[in-house]
């Protein structure tokens, strides 16, 4: 298998890491639950935070951005591409094939929306996202394709991306802004709600708890993160890339990764709130700083 990655790595394919990319810090919540599904993968995580937020971009910046965090990591020697980014996955994916036709690119959007077709018996299904993702309908799209009949209703909530990125992830205000995202967008299911919430932006999951305070009680959160964990697996396991079990491990012994961070800005910050998203202390000396 080729990932036509030009850099000069050695490397046999499986033994290279998994490349991951977001914005900013969002997309560690899918590093997260990558690496759980997938403990002894190595993994390159860039968060473009010197850009952020990608979703008040338009579509074709934000496609070019992708384009160029996607060569900082394909340059690095990457098997597998993950843009851990809705705003992203929602317009990216034509041009990195075009690019990178040997790399495989797993997006976060159609495991979000396999992920909420499961949880919505009546196909009633809410969408919160950056302005971007909800402008290109992307879910729509997805989840129209799972399930035909769904009733689907989808409402920006930018604002979620700052807090998030603040580390404002509880408190009155925090719910106060939820409180106004989401009364409208209940209020576009008068008979009996929504099945599932969808957060269709890899921030958002850090403000799950004040995002449930203010939600009816019955409506279940998703997210795509352990769904895109697994589409990634099975991906890398029908192209035989999963990266062999070193041998000689003792049974029970716990198989454990690395993983290498970059940021185009302040490592410092990253490292910060970044430990937020990943449930595990960063320091900055181990982010990178990059240019893109
Ligand atoms: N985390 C990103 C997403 O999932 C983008 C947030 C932003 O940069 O606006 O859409």
């Amino acid at each position: 298998m080729t990932t036509d990655n030009k850099s000069a790595t050695s490397l046999p394919a499986a033994s290279l890491p998994i490349g991951v990319f977001d914005s900013g810090v969002g997309g560690l919540t899918v590093l997260r639950a990558l690496k759980k599904a997938l403990p002894h993968e190595d993994f390159l995580y860039l968060g473009d935070t010197a850009r952020l937020p990608y979703g008040t971009k338009s579509g074709a910046t934000v496609a070019r951005y992708a384009l160029q965090t996607t060569r900082v990591l394909v340059d690095q020697g990457v098997k597998l591409l993950v843009i851990a980014c809705n705003t992203a996955s929602s317009v990216a994916l034509p041009g990195l094939a075009e690019a990178y036709p040997g790399l495989p690119v797993v997006g976060v959007i159609e495991p979000g929306a396999r992920a909420c077709c499961a949880q919505a018996p009546h196909g009633r299904i809410a969408v919160i996202a950056t302005g971007g993702t909800v402008r290109g309908a992307a879910y729509q799209t997805a989840i129209l394709r799972h399930r035909p009949q769904a009733t689907i209703a989808t409402r920006p909530a930018q604002v979620f991306v700052a807090l998030a990125e603040e580390g404002w992830t509880e408190g009155p205000e925090v719910e106060a802004v939820a409180k106004r995202y989401l009364d409208p967008l209940m209020a576009e299911f008068p008979e009996g709600g929504p099945d599932c919430l969808v957060l269709g932006c890899t921030h958002f999951p850090v403000l799950a708890e004040a995002i449930r305070k203010v939600l009816p009680k019955g409506v279940c959160l998703v997210d795509s993160a352990e769904t895109t964990a697994e589409s990634v697996a099975l991906e890398l396991a029908e192209r035989g890339l999963l990266k062999p079990v070193p041998q000689g491990m003792k049974d029970g012994e716990q198989p454990c990764g690395t993983v290498r961070f970059f940021a185009t800005d302040d490592p410092e910050r990253f490292a910060k709130v970044g430990e937020i998203f990943l449930g595990t202390p960063l320091a900055a000396a181990d982010i990178t700083l990059v240019d893109l």
